[in-house]
């Protein structure tokens, strides 16, 4: 499949077919996010792969949604905030390497036939004390990977994305009205 048609079948899938990932996929979906590029190569991520039920009620627990419940596996990706590049004015690049980690395996599982959903809006001291975290770990995103049971919307990247031209500057950066 060509990049973009991989880059547009992408979507946030919020219900899962009862059927268990095999292993051998879900590895395939993590050594995408293993060979992210990452700042300094430092590679800040954990990935914490919850596939049994006890732990999976507790993750569930953390981002309190029906559809969730749906999930048979949650990969619980953390930022090692020890680990990551800081740049000379400070800034850590914890959330942006995990962010492209992340983004690789959210591709991989599209490519398998499997569908996946960002979640970043959950309680995240719950998450770090259901998975006993150390200091400097952060539960960043819960990543629900499953064979969808729902189908993405086709017209969500004409109706539902900008346009080229509200975010794309030639050459320059061009001050427009904010139109939203
Ligand atoms: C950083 C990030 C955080 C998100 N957090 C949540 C979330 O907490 N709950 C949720 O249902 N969707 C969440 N999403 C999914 C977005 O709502 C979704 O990606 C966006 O609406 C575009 O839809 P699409 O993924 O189907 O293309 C998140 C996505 C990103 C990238």
């Amino acid at each position: 499949m060509a990049f973009i048609d991989l880059a547009k079948s992408r979507y946030s899938s919020r219900k899962y077919l009862d059927k268990p990932v095999d292993r051998e996929l879900l590895l395939q979906v993590l050594d995408a996010g293993r060979v992210a590029p990452s700042a300094k190569n430092s590679q800040p991520w954990h990935f914490v792969v919850i596939t049994q039920e006890e732990p999976l009620v507790k993750v569930r627990e953390c981002y309190d949604r029906e559809w969730l419940q749906t999930a048979k596996c949650i990969i619980v990706v953390c930022g090692d905030h020890r680990e990551a590049w800081r740049r000379a004015d400070g800034k850590i690049h914890t959330n942006i390497d995990v962010a492209i980690a992340i983004d690789h395996m959210t591709l991989a599982a599209t490519d398998l036939g499997l569908a996946t959903c960002w979640i970043c809006k959950f309680d995240v001291m719950k998450c770090v004390r259901a998975l006993g975290l150390p200091d400097g770990v952060e539960p960043i995103a819960l990543l629900p990977i499953g064979f969808p049971a729902d189908e993405a919307d086709v017209n969500r990247h004409e109706q539902l994305r900008k346009p080229l031209t509200e975010t794309v500057h030639w050459e320059k950066f061009y001050f427009k009205p904010f139109k939203r």
